[in-house]
């Protein structure tokens, strides 16, 4: 760890705290009374504060308003069991968010300054981590470039942001998902890999698209011959077939996921075989058909694991077992919230106490 980050913090003096309902929270809607923001100019990171939570006001020619160099990491942070507070694995998107950076061209942020920064904006709003089922506070780092100028360039300055919202499941039920032989999310040489900005917006044309046949969310397959399979949504997915772990390897095209890789280890450290490689569609949906395909579903932080219920492709509607017979995704969930809100030792070292 460097030395600890010199931070100015200016407290709210009007919280929302105690006017907002968290027995209904959905997803993204309700933020924390501060935010985190420091800026890039002249070759270095400065200017490092919480402020309260708002509004910023910005040049109607800041370039990423027109070029998009944006990017984001999601992550969250839980009330432990013990009263700790503790974030997971957030070296993980450390790191993620410095792959991002280096493909969108714009400047890397030391590892620790990402973490000191979320952990001391999350500990000034600790009251807002919710602790109900299945709640924690999700935090958005996110990175955008600044200049006031509409030459085509990397930008020179850039202003790093952290906002929170205590936030509840992603997903309301068992998802109908379709999978996308049309439109792609990303293609090799490009920037799938990376979480920017601009792969969320390209993604929600097809999204609504598939939602007006009636699917809550798209599967991407690769750009090139749309056969192989490779996120789901804002997700990776996981499949098990015969009995085995599938899941598509991650590469220029698909997100590297923090709960793909957590979900991988617990499944290999409980002896199951795990296989990283190209999914085809056409195995899946052959495994649906022949009655091996048990569960597949969707892992992401926002996500955490989404049970599918049924793939349509071709007109056609492959209908998944009953999920109270989704044994792995079950037990993977279970496993994953014991240890994220300390209620069962962290073998694998994933909570970062703050
Ligand atoms: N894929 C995409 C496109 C995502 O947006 C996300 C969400 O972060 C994921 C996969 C899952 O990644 P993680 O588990 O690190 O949240
Ligand atoms: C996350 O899970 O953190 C994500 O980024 C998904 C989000 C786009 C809703």
């Amino acid at each position: 760890m460097t030395e600890t980050l010199d931070i100015k913090i200016e407290r709210t003096k009007a919280s929302r705290l105690s006017s907002t309902d968290f027995s209904d929270l959905s997803f993204g809607k309700v933020f924390s009374d501060h935010m985190f923001v420091a800026d890039y100019e002249d070759g270095s990171w400065k200017n490092f504060q919480i402020v309260p939570y708002g509004d910023i006001s910005v040049s109607p020619a800041m370039s990423v308003l027109h070029y998009g160099q944006a990017f984001f990491e999601g992550l969250k942070a839980y009330k432990l069991d013990d009263g700790k507070i503790s974030m997971f694995r957030p070296y993980k998107n450390a790191e993620r968010f410095n792959k991002s950076a280096a493909r969108l061209c714009a400047p890397e942020l030391p590892e620790d300054i990402f973490v000191q920064s979320i952990a001391a904006l999350v500990d000034v709003d600790k009251d807002w981590i919710p602790s109900g089922e299945n709640q924690s506070l999700y935090i958005r780092p996110f990175m955008f470039s600044t200049d006031p100028y509409l030459g085509v360039q990397p930008s020179k300055t850039y202003k790093f942001m952290v906002i929170t919202s205590p936030v509840g499941a992603y997903f309301a039920k068992p998802l109908n998902v379709k999978v996308e032989t049309h439109y792609s999310r990303a293609s090799e040489g490009g920037f799938g890999f990376a979480k920017a900005a601009g792969n969320y917006a390209g993604s929600l044309y097809p999204a609504l698209e598939a939602a007006k046949e009636g699917f809550d969310q798209v599967i991407w397959t690769d750009s090139k011959e749309h056969a192989y399979i490779e996120e789901l949504g804002a997700a990776n997915l996981v499949f098990v077939i015969d009995g085995k772990l599938i899941t598509p390897s991650t590469r220029d095209t698909v997100l590297n996921g923090i709960t793909r890789d957590s979900v991988l280890t617990l499944a290999r450290h409980w002896g199951m075989e795990v296989e990283e490689r190209r999914v085809s569609v056409a195995e899946v949906l052959e495994a649906s058909e022949a009655g091996t395909l048990t569960e597949a579903f969707g892992v992401g932080t926002a996500a955490t694991i989404a049970p599918i219920a049924s793939i349509g492709f071709d007109g056609k509607k492959y209908q998944l077992p009953d999920l109270d017979k989704a044994e792995f995704s079950k037990r993977a969930l279970k496993t994953l919230n014991e240890l994220r809100y300390g209620l069962s030792p962290d073998e694998f070292g994933w909570n970062y106490l703050v």
